[in-house]
This record gives structure tokens, sequence and C-alpha cells, in this order.
């Protein structure tokens, strides 16, 4: 069978496009921000954490192609966030936080923050988005979902919720964006080596009554088939891939790193 005008190897150029990364001061949004710099892009790294996004752009190495712009913003400022978007071409999702308590316990004021930062500023994101991507013919929209955009785990109620939320954010995304040329996906990974993850594994102790050198291995990595934590630039990778004009036919996936967690 013959192939006519398929892109060639996969490769990232990302000359000339602005890219915005929520959540860009740590963990998996810094090296999002860094992998898409390094493609070329000018990035606008978005986190309430000022001194983090300083950091970032310090550490941004000499001869990058792209180049990091840092603004300090509050996700829970919803105008202030679809303000940030536009202009944009490519829209990486990811800013989160995270409380592991039962329902029961769990304060509804956090609730409502966590729903958020982490769907409703994304959907705010998207708005002033879209736009500029439409205008161009050319969008990409990736969602750092997680495994639990896809599955349930006791305690998280409005992590799991807000994740769940997001998938269905990008599917309509995906179904919309087909006809401008934006494609909207989810990366959606396991347990990653983050902050996130290093606060959590003592609020995880606590909820399981066992000590912290255990939550590694019997909780997080319990039913994972390779038994590491992930690196957040191999999510970045995933990103990069979402981007590339060879990922171009992908649209409204979850893209699962898990080291076989759901394989189950
Ligand atoms: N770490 C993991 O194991 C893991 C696994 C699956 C999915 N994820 C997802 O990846 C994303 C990033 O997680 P991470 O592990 O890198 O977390 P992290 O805590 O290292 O980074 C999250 C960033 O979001 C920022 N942020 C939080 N609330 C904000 C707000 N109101 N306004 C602006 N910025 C805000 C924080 O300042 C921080 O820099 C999250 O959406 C998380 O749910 C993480």
């Amino acid at each position: 069978m013959t192939t006519i005008g398929t892109p060639g190897p996969v490769s990232l150029d990302l000359g000339g496009r602005t890219a915005l990364v929520t959540g860009a001061a740590g963990g998996i949004g810094r090296a999002c921000a860094l992998r898409l710099a390094a493609a070329g892009a000018t990035v606008r790294a978005v986190d309430r954490d000022a001194a983090g996004l300083e950091a970032l752009a310090a550490d941004l190495p000499d001869g990058t192609g792209g180049s990091i712009e840092p603004r300090a913003l509050d996700l829970t400022d919803l105008d202030a966030a679809e303000r940030a978007a536009a202009g944009t071409d490519l829209l990486v999702n990811n800013a989160g936080l995270q409380l592991v308590r039962p329902i029961e316990e769990f304060p509804p004021e956090v609730f409502h923050q966590v729903l958020t930062v982490m769907l409703e500023a994304p959907f705010r994101l998207l708005r002033g988005a879209l736009p500029h991507m439409y205008e161009r013919g050319w969008g990409r929209i990736v969602n750092i979902s997680s495994v639990h955009g896809l599955r349930a785990s006791p305690f998280k109620s409005a992590y799991v919720a807000a994740k769940h939320g997001l998938e269905g954010l990008s599917k309509t995304a995906a179904l919309e964006g087909a006809p401008h040329g934006v494609t909207s996906n989810c990366v959606n990974p396991g347990y990653v080596r983050t902050p996130l993850v290093e606060r959590q594994i003592a609020d995880q102790a606590a909820a399981h009554g066992i000590p912290g050198e255990r939550v590694l291995a019997d909780v997080l990595l319990a039913d994972a088939a390779v038994k590491r934590l992930l690196e957040p630039e191999e999510v970045a990778e995933a990103v990069a891939y979402l981007c590339t004009p060879q990922a171009s036919f992908v649209t409204g996936v979850s893209l699962t790193l898990d080291g076989g967690w759901t394989a189950h």
C-alpha cells in the first residue's frame, strides 16, 4: 500500500509557536515547559509560585531555541486565566493539587478549590486560547490527567472527580477543534517523581495507617507492573509527541503512562 503525504520520522519544531503551560514552576509542568522551549516554542510559564518560575527561566540551557516567559498567576482567578491564554498555539493544562481524605472528612472548600484549579481553569484557558488557534488553523491542547482520570482510588474524591471531568472536557474540545486543525488529548501518568507525590506519601501513610516507608511499595506501586516512579521528563516526551505533525490524527484520546497499572 502506498501512503501519500505522510510526515517523516518523529521530530518537533515549534519555532514561531507560543505555548502556555500551567503549573510550570515544578514537577511535570516544569519538564513540559523546558521540553517545549527546547523545541523552539515561546513558553508562557504560568504558576502561582513566582520564585519557582524565575528559577525555571534561569535554568533554561544556553542555546535553547525557544524561551520562557514567567507569568505569576493564581488560576483560581479564572478571568485572569482566560486572558493569559489569548494568542497561544499550544496549551498544556497541568496545574494541580491533591488532598487525600475520606469523603466525610473532606473539607468542602478544598473540594471547590481542586475543581476550580483542575477543571474550571482548564475550561477558561481553552476559552481564551481557542479563537487564536481556530484563526491559524492549528493548535495543540494537552491535558495532564492521570490514571485517576480513568479509575478511582479511595480518599481522593476531589482529584478523581476533577480528572474525570477533565477527560470529558478534553474529548469535547477534540470534537469541536477537529475542523480547525486543533487536537486535544489527555496524558495519564501513574505516579511521577514530583513534589506532589512526595507530599502524598505522608498523607497516604496517615489515611492507610501504615508507616511512610511502606507507602511507595504497598500503596502507590502496589498495582503497577513496572515498580518505579515515572520521571517528569518521560511525561514531557509524551506531551511533545502529541504536538508533532505525526500526531495530527491523534485526538480525543487518553495516553496512559502507568507502568501497567490499568492493565489489570
Ligand atoms: N505526580 C504524579 O504522580 C502525577 C500523576 C498523575 C498526574 N499528575 C498530574 O500532573 C500535574 C502536575 O503535577 P505535579 O506532580 O507536577 O505537581 P507539583 O505539585 O509538583 O506541581 C504542580 C504545580 O501547580 C501549581 N499550582 C497549584 N495550584 C495552583 C494555582 N491555584 N494557580 C497556579 N498554579 C498552581 C503549583 O504551584 C505547582 O508548581 C497535576 O495535574 C497532577 O494531577 C501527577
